[in-house]
């Protein structure tokens, strides 16, 4: 293969990020390979010098099923008032839970973040709600509280809602890369990337059980979203800038077609707003990693045109009927630290969890980020009813041709049930084989199963650089419903971002990159840690002086 020079086009330079941030046996990614406890990014954004709006906590849970958030039918569409944003965040990117020690305490979100350390940061653009008026607002997801950046003139807002056509709002995510790479160093990129994938799904999941959509606008460009946030305009510390990821509009989900854009006129309107705040200071002291820098800049998004995907709108094939709350689901998710390497699910669990992963026209496989490109390379440990082994699961069917021709030839490819693209590719014990893929972590082998996203790669980052972090995008969106379904059948899950790249790509003999593992996950009984405490999330606000961090 051609070495690529960091000099060259920007999908070069993706490329090239790529192929420097893989683990391998005998050296990782570089990082600084211990943690500065006196540099540790504060996990929290605010805006100083703003005044918080408080918002309301959920008192009543939505009683929809956890069936129902995969179907849209089943909600009534709430109105946009303060109170639905407001349970909107909290179901979303809101606190879940307070761990403690006797060492120190943590508190841990509804969305997943890579060492808890959630570069991720949501902002608003909200209509006119109750007292307050349209504007631009930070989510400060420890107070549960927005902070007020601009108000946005009536008229302007009244055109916003013109232009899309229904009352709705505008959510963008955007990273703090820092934050990740504080711990990680040059492999952080791709982890705030699967973050982005993480919240992304958790808000489609959670505008579901409000009877609303959240559409991602694929059209707009990063430059757009830092002239409405006020990002062009604003002083941030060095390495602690947010950069922009996914402009999304959130609407009734029953409303006709939505564009995908935000005309230069609307964008042109913000150009004169007031922003008021000040990025809080994250870190005393930073670490530079200047390859980050440079993916980032090159994966950046520009304006581009709009596309069209094909629907998926085939009926779930392998459901089985689950008696739980969606909200009790989305509330109770974590990481599993550890699994006994015991519990098993059934067969139909297993192809009732891998059928809920498939593209269909339902959330969060209906934010539209357009054609899916991930796969699972699945290592099967304990599933009652089901060989161990090796297995492969299709996600697109377009892409079955092309992975068959370019893995190992020996493969059983053995269709584990008609109509359905599981596939055996080898009978055995994958437990070690699966554990040290993943970093050799036990977690991977002391599962039911593990599994890698088989993610086509080179063609698709070829198309524009910026897809590499769609790429990733779906990964996570692809986990979070992973994640959510661990909890449903009453077992648990883990995202695993370390795994050695090279090392899964031998299993199946891929000698080029055309395909890519980019992601890994696990699922099983977890062995819960008996000496962590566990408090309700917002302890904090309630009992001030009782968590210490
Ligand atoms: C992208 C991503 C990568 C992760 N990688 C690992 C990993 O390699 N090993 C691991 O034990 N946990 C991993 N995790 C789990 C996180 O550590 C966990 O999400 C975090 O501590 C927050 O805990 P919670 O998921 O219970 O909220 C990963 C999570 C994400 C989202």
């Amino acid at each position: 293969m051609q070495p690529y020079k960091p000099e060259c086009s920007r999908v070069q330079k993706v490329i090239a990020y790529h192929l420097a941030t893989k683990h391998h046996l005998d050296h990782y990614a570089r990082a600084p390979g211990y943690m500065e406890w006196a540099t540790q990014p504060n996990p929290f954004r605010s805006y100083e010098g703003t005044n918080h709006i408080r918002l309301p906590f959920v008192e009543y849970d939505s009683t929809a099923s956890y069936e129902a958030l995969y179907d849209r039918k089943g909600h009534p569409v709430k109105p946009v008032t303060l109170e639905n944003v407001a349970a909107f965040l909290e179901l979303s990117l809101g606190l879940s839970a307070w761990k403690s020690t006797p060492g120190g305490s943590w508190v841990l979100r509804m969305n997943p973040s890579s060492g808890n350390l959630h570069p991720t940061e949501a902002h608003l653009l909200l209509p006119p709600l109750e007292r307050e008026s349209a504007g631009v607002f930070h989510y400060n997801s420890y107070f549960h509280a927005l902070e007020p950046r601009a108000a946005i003139a009536h008229p302007v807002w009244k055109q916003m809602e013109g232009y899309f056509g229904s009352r709705g709002f505008l959510i963008a995510l955007t990273s703090i890369f820092w934050r990740e790479a504080w711990k990680y160093g040059e492999r952080a990129f791709r982890y705030c990337q699967h973050d982005t994938g993480h919240a992304l799904a958790a808000l489609s999941l959670s505008a579901a059980l409000l009877g609303w959509k959240v559409t991602y606008l694929h059209t707009v460009s990063d430059a757009a979203v830092r002239r409405i946030l006020g990002f062009d305009r604003m002083k941030w510390a060095p390495l602690e800038e947010e950069q922009p990821e996914a402009l999304c509009w959130v609407s009734p989900a029953q409303h006709g077609e939505i564009p995908r854009d935000l005309p230069e006129e609307l964008v042109r309107t913000f150009d004169s707003l007031e922003f008021q705040g000040h990025p809080n200071r994250l870190s005393p002291e930073h670490v530079h990693w200047k390859i980050i820098d440079e993916v980032a800049e090159a994966s950046g998004k520009p304006t581009t045109i709009r596309r069209k995907t094909p629907v998926h709108e085939e009926p779930f094939l392998k459901s089985m009927s689950i008696e739980i709350q969606a909200a009790k689901v989305i509330r109770q998710r974590r990481s599993a630290v550890s699994f006994d390497g015991a519990t098993s699910i059934s067969k139909d669990q297993f192809l009732s969890i891998l059928d809920r992963t498939l593209p269909r026209i339902v959330p969060p496989f209906d934010l539209d980020l357009g054609e899916p490109h991930v796969h699972f390379l699945l290592f099967v440990h304990r599933v009652t009813g089901l060989e161990s082994g090796l297995y492969f699961f299709i996600r697109n069917p377009e892409d079955e041709g092309q992975i068959r021709s370019l893995t190992r030839e020996g493969f059983l490819w053995k269709q584990v049930e008609n109509e359905f693209p599981l596939y055996q590719l080898i009978e055995g014990n994958m437990e070690e084989e699966a554990s040290l893929v993943s970093c050799r972590q036990s977690i991977a082998g002391d599962s039911c199963f593990s599994l890698g996203m088989i993610t086509k790669f080179l063609p698709v980052v070829e198309e524009g650089a910026y897809s590499y972090r769609h790429l990733f995008w779906e990964t996570g969106i692809v986990g979070q419903v992973l994640y959510l379904e661990a909890e449903a059948h009453g077992i648990r899950s883990t995202g695993i971002g370390c795994f050695f790249d090279n090392e899964v790509h031998r299993i199946l003999r891929l000698n080029d990159i055309t395909f890519q593992s980019l992601y890994h996950f696990t699922m099983g009984g977890a062995v819960e840690d008996t000496r962590l405490q566990t408090w309700p999330p917002y302890t904090h606000l309630k009992s001030p002086g009782l968590m210490n961090t």
